[in-house]
């Protein structure tokens, strides 16, 4: 038989002294009963109460242990990235030191990946199953509206957590910058990975020390989230409208301006219409390629083509919608039922053109990462 993949379970510490002699036992013990080779990281950032210390002389009777000690750069998240650096193991675990997470789900999140072909497993408190004991309102009211407003930018139901395994590919390469608190959604937004999958867990309130994160956190957070969202490839529809909005502008800007300069017969019509049309699908293109889906990996011209497939159909789509049923089939041609049909159709187009764009004309080969 292979040998079980190894395991590196990465532990950032700030002032976790008390909690150490608690966690590090309640790692190793199950872990080696079940035969997973492993290691555990503590990334500490010089605590002034002694963590390192104190986790060094741990490690006498649980070798597998390792204080790495860091001097510059404090913080939750670049901690977590220079654990990914040192690790050794195939599969890598980030938790937190205060017992918060339930170190009975640590082999079930490593299986996740190891047996279930997940490339990341989430400690979730949102997935059915999961829960968040003793939290007051407040703090549970603030960690929903930070859920909601990463919504977009992944379909995991805990982006938020800070209890999760990645196959090591997930990260290895990946352009993870150390800003924000939040890791976990770093790596969903710019990690190489196909299969997500969730482990319910019970996140429970520390029981010693203090909490280290204050109120810095939601200006933290707020701007780590612009930075996700304007991540090439992150919350695609969201960069598509916007896009599609600045293309629309230039097809009217281009033709206007060209029916002011020529002319407006039906035939200079058509044909500026048509210059004008190419000129925002080529825009829109570009943007769509670089930005929108990250797709620069691809063969351009077979997806410039594509795109424009799709494109050309769909204004014929909405000239059919429109023109020929709404005004001479159904004759709707007064307020406000033109300019409700236009609306409809003008949404029907849109998603045309999106899931023309996603499915088709920018869709990545197989085996080739997102
Ligand atoms: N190395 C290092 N440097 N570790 C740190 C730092 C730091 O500057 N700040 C905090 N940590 C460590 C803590 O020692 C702990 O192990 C873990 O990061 C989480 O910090 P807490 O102070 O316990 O924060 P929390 O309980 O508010 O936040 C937790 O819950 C969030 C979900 O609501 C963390 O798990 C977050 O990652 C998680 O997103
Ligand atoms: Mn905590």
């Amino acid at each position: 038989m292979n040998r079980s993949p190894f395991l590196t379970v990465i532990v950032p510490t700030y002032n976790e002294k008390e909690n150490m002699g608690l966690l590090l036992p309640a790692l190793a013990g199950p872990l080696r009963q079940d035969g997973i080779p492993f290691e555990v990281l503590v990334m500490d950032d010089s605590s002034p109460d002694g963590t390192g210390g104190e986790v060094r002389r741990l490690s006498k009777d649980i070798p597998e242990v390792r204080a790495i000690v860091r001097t510059k750069d404090r913080g939750l998240s670049p901690s977590v990235i220079d654990g990914f650096c040192e690790a050794k193991g195939d599969v890598l675990l980030v938790m937190d030191a205060d017992l918060s997470h339930p170190v009975e789900a640590v082999p079930k999140l490593y299986r996740a990946i190891v047996d279930g072909g997940s490339d990341v497993a989430v400690g979730s408190r949102h997935a059915k199953g999961g829960c968040i004991e003793d939290w007051p309102f407040m703090r549970k009211f603030i960690s929903w509206g930070a859920s909601l407003m990463a919504r977009p930018l992944t379909s995991c139901s805990d982006p938020m957590s800070g209890f999760f395994a990645v196959r090591r590919s997930v990260v290895e390469g990946a352009p993870l910058r150390a800003k924000g608190y939040k890791i976990l959604l770093e790596v969903l937004v710019k990690g190489n990975y196909s299969k997500v999958s969730e482990v319910p867990i019970t996140f429970r309130d520390r029981a010693k020390g203090e909490s280290k994160l204050g109120s810095k956190v939601i200006i933290n957070y707020l701007q780590h989230l612009v930075m996700l969202y304007l991540h090439p490839g992150s919350a695609p529809p969201i960069k598509f409208l916007f896009v599609g909005g600045t293309g629309f502008l230039l097809d009217l800007g281009l033709l206007t301006l060209l029916l002011g300069l020529v002319g407006d017969s039906t035939t200079e019509y058509i044909v500026f219409q048509s210059i004008s049309f190419a000129a925002a699908a080529s825009w829109n293109f570009i943007w769509n390629r670089y930005w929108t889906f990250n797709a620069s990996k691809g063969r351009a011209l077979r997806q410039y083509i594509r795109f424009f497939i799709v494109a050309v159909f769909a204004f014929a789509v909405r000239w059919l919608l429109a023109r020929y049923i709404g005004v001479e089939v159904l004759g709707i041609d007064s307020q406000p039922y033109y300019q409700i049909m236009t609306v409809g159709v003008i949404v029907v187009v849109t998603v045309i053109n999106f899931l023309g764009s996603k499915l088709w004309a920018f869709k990545t080969d197989p085996g080739q990462p997102r």
